[in-house]
């Protein structure tokens, strides 16, 4: 089944408002490549004003996190309602960062996938091991725990409909990127994961990307790969020009 590419970059907590849309006005027109799919994933404070600019664009703009709860006494945090108010389209749900900085669990890795659904936000749920945890020949089941942990509850639909991003926790930001053929390897065992969990075809359509120290340098190589549909991108989504350069790779 033809899976769309999809290149987001995670500008992480980088970029001021106007930085936000000048990237954004240099980046459109280069980063809308057809049948590439193109998300900017940017910090709460630019997020009206890119979805101002990118109305009448092929970029989507995501969020990079969200509280699972519509709303309460939650100082600090933003709802799913809030970023479909906003009309943001993705968010990024349990990056490693959120994961090892902010306490983030699989269950509420989980409940903020669903609270994703719940508003019409396409959740990116990134998973991925560390180094200690690699050396110790734990990869696949780090995945499988995280993956089966994530898209707990979730119908084949929902399952279908959410990106996975395979980040390597040791590949983030360090210059040292997964080999594409590692990669593969992980994201296929990944794929046998959701069928395990749903069926062959709900694995066949789930779009999963890698994530770690991918430039445009390398894009292609991952994206040559048979079940790698994507990236996601760190430091390489901050320049326009590296971030045309990424969606152009895929
Ligand atoms: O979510 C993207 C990410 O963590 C990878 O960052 O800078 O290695 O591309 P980077």
């Amino acid at each position: 089944m033809a899976r769309t590419p999809i290149i987001a970059g995670n500008w992480k907590m980088f970029k001021t408002v106007s930085e936000a849309v000048s990237f954004f006005n240099e980046a459109k027109g280069g980063a809308e490549v057809e049948g590439v799919e193109s998300v900017i994933c940017a910090p709460f404070t630019t997020l009206p004003a890119l979805v101002e600019a990118a109305k009448g664009t092929k970029i989507a703009i995501g969020a990079q996190n969200l509280h699972f709860e519509d709303n309460g006494a939650y100082t600090g945090e933003v709802s799913g309602v809030m970023l479909a108010d906003l009309g943001v389209k993705y968010v990024i749900v349990g990056h490693s960062e959120r994961r090892a900085y902010f306490g983030e669990t699989d269950e509420i890795v989980n409940k903020k996938v669903a609270a994703a659904f719940k508003h019409g936000l396409t959740p990116i749920l990134c998973v991925g091991e560390k180094l200690e945890e690699r050396e110790a020949g734990e990869t696949k089941n780090v995945c499988k725990v995280q993956t089966e942990g994530g898209l707990k509850g979730l119908t084949a639909e929902q399952a279908a409909e959410t990106v996975i991003a395979y980040e390597p926790i040791w590949a983030i930001g360090t210059g040292k990127s997964s080999t594409a053929e590692d990669a593969e390897d992980v994201i296929a065992y990944i794929r046998e994961v959701v069928a395990g969990l749903y069926d062959q075809a709900t694995a066949d359509a789930v779009r999963i990307q890698y994530g770690g120290s991918v430039k445009p340098a390398n894009v292609k190589e991952y994206l040559g790969q048979a079940n790698i549909d994507g990236a996601l991108v760190g430091g390489a989504s901050l320049e326009p020009a590296s971030y045309i350069a990424l969606v152009e790779g895929a």
